[in-house]
């Protein structure tokens, strides 16, 4: 049975990146059947709703979904539940991708463009896994009203259940039992009831036995600061999702530039993976071939090792981009001065 593989180019930068990353996939795979839709801005333009149905129905239907970027100042007004954003948001929600992998390494050609000196990044590698489908991103109540004093107020709700905690940390420790087997797991218990909760699940689940791993917690905030003093004492940071949002930001400088980051979001079995730069739509330089294709064109390399199982072809990816890069390949965000396109082509020449 062929397998498909949709592309969701989105807003912004989206498309020129995912266009680069096609071309890839057509070169590593070109049995993988390639659709494409409409989300985000792209997709309220064309009919309305940033995630249709239809969308939605193909996105199930695949085998992996390689998402672009949502969202840009031509929706900015636009009520929030409306907005690109929760297209991306639903189409997460409804896939059910709740472990988002990020992974932070600093390709040794690109040392000198983190903005950390050499010796605090060279050979970093660790990978975020970042709860994705719960917690304040989607808790209820949320909302924005005016209490019964009159005064006008705006919140959100952080929650998490003992089984979403659960089915991430299990996730977090497979992922750490094929690098060096050890995890950081972050949160404010100091502060928040949900953090504490979450801290008290992580631990017991890891005394329950057989992980395999070594276990760690820090704050938050302790874990945004040492992340720029000794990056590398860290291999998997497990976070839910508000601190892997910032925390995956955060990491992503460390390795030169965000235009460089790739990240997976995996669910259950039979489930599609969602593959997207970690970058977002940069409505700034869209549409001018500056975009850095390589955020995408490795997000479709952890396509093809994580949802598609083709390690052979992710290798090819992967080493296809260090080898463009030892050469000098460079798009102005990591200081050269080559556009998207001649960014991808260098990539293609040295699969
Ligand atoms: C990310 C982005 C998204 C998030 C936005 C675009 C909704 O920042 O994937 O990190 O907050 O999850
Ligand atoms: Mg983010």
């Amino acid at each position: 049975m062929t397998q498909t593989l949709l592309l969701l180019p989105g807003d912004g930068i989206g498309p020129e990146v995912i266009a680069q990353a096609r071309r890839v996939a057509e070169q590593v795979a070109p049995d993988i059947t390639l659709t494409e839709g409409l989300v985000g801005g792209a997709a309220i333009d064309a009919g309305g709703t940033p995630l249709s149905n239809e969308t939605l129905e193909k996105a199930r239907t695949s085998d992996a979904v390689l998402l672009g970027a949502v969202g840009g100042p031509k929706w900015a007004n636009v009520e929030r539940i409306h907005r690109p954003e929760m297209g991306l948001l639903n189409l997460r929600k409804e896939l059910d991708v709740f472990a988002n992998l990020r992974p932070a390494y600093c390709f040794e050609a690109l040392v000198d463009a983190s903005s950390l000196k050499r010796d605090r990044v060279e050979g970093l590698d660790l990978m975020i896994v970042r709860e994705l489908t719960s917690g304040v991103y989607f808790g209820e109540p949320r909302g924005v009203d005016t209490d019964e004093n009159g005064i006008r107020r705006g919140y959100d709700t952080s929650i998490y259940t003992a089984p979403e905690i659960e089915r991430v940390t299990r996730i977090a420790f497979e992922i750490a039992r094929g690098r060096d087997g050890r995890i950081c797991s972050v949160d404010k218990s100091n502060v928040m009831e949900s953090g504490h909760f979450w801290r008290t699940e992580v631990t017991a689940l890891h005394e329950a036995g057989g992980s395999g791993v070594e276990l760690t917690h820090m704050l938050a905030d302790a874990c945004a600061m040492e992340l720029v003093r000794n990056p590398k004492q860290f291999d998997v940071i497990l976070a839910d999702n508000l601190f892997g949002d910032l925390l995956s930001d955060e990491a992503a400088m460390l390795t030169g530039s965000i235009g460089m980051l790739p990240s997976a979001s995996l669910g259950g079995e039979g489930v599609a993976g969602l593959f997207e730069p970690v970058h977002g739509s940069a409505p700034d330089i869209a549409g001018k071939g500056l975009a850095n294709p390589c955020a995408a064109i490795l997000s479709l390399e952890m396509a093809l090792r994580w949802s598609l199982g083709r390690p052979d072809a992710a290798d090819r990816v992967m080493a296809a981009v260090s080898k463009a890069l030892k050469e000098g390949a460079r798009t102005s965000d990591l200081g050269g001065s080559m556009s998207t396109q001649e960014m991808a082509d260098a990539i293609i020449a040295g699969l």
